[in-house]
C-alpha cells in the first residue's frame, strides 16, 4: 500500500511509531507535512508536496495538531476526495477538534457527559455556576490542548476574572461541573475501528486535578469495565472517529465521557501498556483498504 502519514514532525514519537508500523508491513511510506502540502484542483486532483506531484495515494493517517486542524483537514479532504482510506475523516476531525460541538453531539445521542455551559456574558456566571453544582468549577478555553487550557475557578472572584479576560479576548470557552470525586484521575482508551485497542489510567500530580502526562500525570495499563468500553466506542462511532483516544472520568453519577481525541499522542499510552497500537492502526487501514478495492472491483464490473 502506498501510505502517508500526514505530521509535522517526522521525528516525533507518534510519527515515528507509526512509520515503523508501516516498514514491518512492507507498505510504502512517506511523511508528509501538511503545511507543506499544495492543494491542486486542475481538473484533477493532486497534492504538490515541495515539487512533487501526488496522485497516487492508498490511505492516510492524519496526524493535524490543534493550532492548524483547518488547514490541515482541508489537505485530509483532498486526499479523501483523491480515494484514500483514512484514519480520520476531515469532518470528523473538525467536529472532535470543537469541544462544543463534540459535547453538542455526545450529549444528544444520550451519552452521558459532565454537566457544561457554554456562556456569553459574565451575567450568565451566577446561573451557570448554579446549574453546575456551584464553586469550583472548570473553565476550558476551547482551542488548548494538554491541558493547558483547563482552569479551576475556586472563587466567584477568580470565575469571574478568568470568563471576563475571555470574553473580552473573543476567545471561546467552556464552563463545566468540576468532577471532585475523580480524584484528579481518569482513564484513557484507545480506540481502533470498532475496538479498544489499550487503555490506561492517568493520575495527576499532587495538587493538580488534570492528569494529562504533559503536566506529570502517570498512566498504567488497566482493563477498562464493560460500561467504559462501551461509551468509549459510541464516542468514537458518534463523531465518525476511525481512531480515537476517549478520555473517561469517574464520577458519583457513574462514567462520564469527558473528552475525544481525533490525533491520540502514542507515546504515553503505549509505553504504559505495552500495546503496539501503531501496528493496530496500520492493520485497520489495510483492513480498510483491502475493502475499498473489493468494493471498487465490484462496481467495476456491474
Ligand atoms: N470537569 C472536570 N472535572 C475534573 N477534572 C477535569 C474536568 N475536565 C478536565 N479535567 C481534567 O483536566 C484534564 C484536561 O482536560 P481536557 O482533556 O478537557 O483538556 P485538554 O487535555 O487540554 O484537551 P486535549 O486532550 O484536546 O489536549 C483531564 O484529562 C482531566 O484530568
Ligand atoms: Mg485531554
Amino acid at each position: 500500500m502506498r501510505i502517508f502519514i500526514l505530521s509535522r514532525g517526522a521525528y516525533l514519537y507518534s510519527t515515528q511509531s507509526l512509520l515503523n508500523a508501516c516498514y514491518r508491513k512492507g507498505h510504502q511510506v512517506r511523511v508528509l507535512d501538511h503545511m507543506q502540502c499544495d492543494l491542486v484542483i486542475g481538473p484533477d486532483l493532486y497534492v504538490n508536496h515541495l515539487g512533487d506531484e501526488l496522485r497516487e495515494v492508498d490511505a492516510i493517517i492524519p496526524r493535524i495538531g490543534a493550532s492548524v486542524t483547518r488547514e490541515g483537514a482541508a489537505v485530509v479532504r483532498h486526499f479523501e476526495l483523491m480515494g484514500a482510506c483514512t484514519t480520520v475523516r476531515a469532518d470528523a476531525l473538525l467536529r472532535a477538534r470543537d469541544k462544543l460541538v463534540a459535547l453538542q453531539i455526545l450529549a444528544a445521542r444520550g451519552l452521558p457527559v459532565p454537566r457544561t455551559w457554554a456562556i456569553h456574558s459574565t451575567e450568565q456566571l451566577s446561573f451557570a455556576v448554579k446549574a453546575l453544582g456551584g464553586l469550583p468549577v472548570v473553565v476550558k478555553v476551547m482551542e488548548s490542548t494538554h491541558g493547558t487550557g483547563v482552569l479551576l475557578a475556586e472563587t466567584a472572584q477568580m470565575l469571574l476574572t478568568m470568563t471576563d479576560t475571555l470574553l473580552r479576548s473573543n476567545q471561546p470557552f467552556l464552563l463545566q461541573e468540576y468532577i471532585r470525586e475523580a480524584g484528579g484521575a481518569d482513564h484513557r482508551m484507545l480506540v481502533v475501528g470498532n475496538r479498544i485497542v489499550a487503555a490506561m489510567r492517568r493520575q495527576a500530580l499532587p495538587g493538580e486535578f488534570r492528569s494529562n502526562l504533559h503536566l506529570g500525570g502517570a498512566g498504567v495499563r488497566i482493563v477498562p469495565g464493560p460500561r467504559e468500553q462501551e461509551l468509549a466506542l459510541a464516542a468514537a462511532r458518534l463523531l465518525g472517529l476511525g481512531v480515537a483516544g476517549v478520555d473517561i472520568i469517574s464520577s458519583s453519577r457513574g462514567p462520564l465521557v469527558m473528552e475525544v481525541n481525533a490525533s491520540p499522542g502514542l507515546e504515553g499510552i503505549e509505553h504504559a501498556t505495552g500495546v503496539d497500537i501503531a501496528g493496530a492502526i496500520v492493520k485497520w487501514l489495510e483492513r480498510r483498504v483491502r475493502e475499498k478495492r473489493k468494493r471498487n472491483d465490484g462496481s467495476n464490473r456491474s
